[in-house]
């Protein structure tokens, strides 16, 4: 088993040692366009192999895709971040290239492989790279719904005072900060809803939190974060190379499911082997399906800015 990821800044680092940590493939190439930086950092994380116990061999490389060939599951984390005050979509004019051209490279060398997409904004990235690789749509997923929604049940352990693990709560939508839609009334404590324990002013806040989770990391940090969006791609990769079939919201191509056609925008599905195994219908009500085509509308509506680029 082989994984590339490409880009090496701190969401790529930061998936690349959780997919060694996990041991989930032999070999691992970390590729950044900064001379030395993706050696660097493969280097270091080798470094670690003996202390933490893996045997995943890392190597690193300054643009050379030939490097990656054979890849199964690349990881494109390349472009820039938002910085305190930007939204995700700001970044599409930079990001677009990037994540174009990376997409065709890691294609030439490795024409099988499962790409997830975590440049932003993100909605937009997976969609253009879906519509310019011409890959079938179960090779491409977009990396966002899942690390939502471990944000949503991060904030809503904090209101209940329970640990994180005892909940599930999911959001669909679009990653962005008035796209994403988390689903308060689905969201459970052990299979009991979470609206037994919190009134519906302090959901409101949980929902109002989690959509801005990530701008308010933007804000501590001077740039986005790092570690749930690496330890998201890792579960992600982890149900691809194990088959495990995991259910997680991700960006996925809508072919009338969700009442939508033609956009990459978050659902849950099935990961396993084969990227995306299927759509599963949540049977939103009347509210969240509204709430979902509008979030739609302002996906697609971004994507149509990639026409004028
Ligand atoms: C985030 O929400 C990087 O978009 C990512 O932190």
């Amino acid at each position: 088993m082989k994984i590339t990821v490409v880009g090496a800044g701190a969401v790529g680092a930061t998936c690349a040692d959780n997919i060694a940590r996990k041991e989930l493939c032999n070999e691992l190439v970390l590729l950044d366009i900064k001379e030395g930086v993706a050696e660097g950092k493969a280097m270091d994380m080798m470094q670690t192999a003996t202390l933490l116990g893996f045997d995943t061999n890392i190597t690193g490389s300054t643009n050379d895709y030939a490097k990656t060939a054979g890849t199964d599951v690349a990881v494109i984390t390349s472009g820039i971040p938002r910085k305190p005050g930007m939204t995700r979509e700001e970044l599409i004019g930079i990001n677009a290239s990037i994540v174009k051209s990376v997409t065709e490279n890691i294609l030439k060398h490795s024409p099988n492989a499962i790409i997830i997409i975590v440049s932003n904004p993100m909605d937009t990235m997976t969609y253009l790279a879906l519509k310019s690789s011409g890959l079938p749509k179960n090779k491409i997923i977009g990396m966002g719904g899942i690390l939502d929604s471990s944000r949503f049940k991060y904030y809503l352990s904090t209101a209940m005072g329970c640990t994180a693990t005892d909940l599930q709560a999911v959001v669909i939508g679009g990653h962005g900060d008035t796209t994403m839609i988390p689903l308060a009334r689905l969201a459970t404590y052990q299979g009991t809803p979470v609206s037994n324990y919190l009134d519906t002013e302090m959901l409101k806040k949980v929902v109002a939190d989690t959509m801005v989770g990530g701008a308010t990391l933007t804000g501590l940090l001077g740039t986005s974060a790092w570690y749930a969006p690496g330890a998201a791609v890792a579960a992600l990769v982890e149900s691809i190379v194990r088959d495990e079939q995991k259910l997680f919201p991700c960006c996925v191509y809508l072919d009338g499911e969700y009442g939508q056609k033609d956009i990459c925008i978050g659902v849950p599905v099935v990961i396993g082997k084969n990227g995306i195994e299927k759509i599963i219908d949540y049977k939103l009500n009347d509210e969240e399906q509204a709430a979902f085509n509008k979030s739609a509308e302002a996906v697609r509506s971004m994507n149509g800015a990639l026409d004028n680029l």
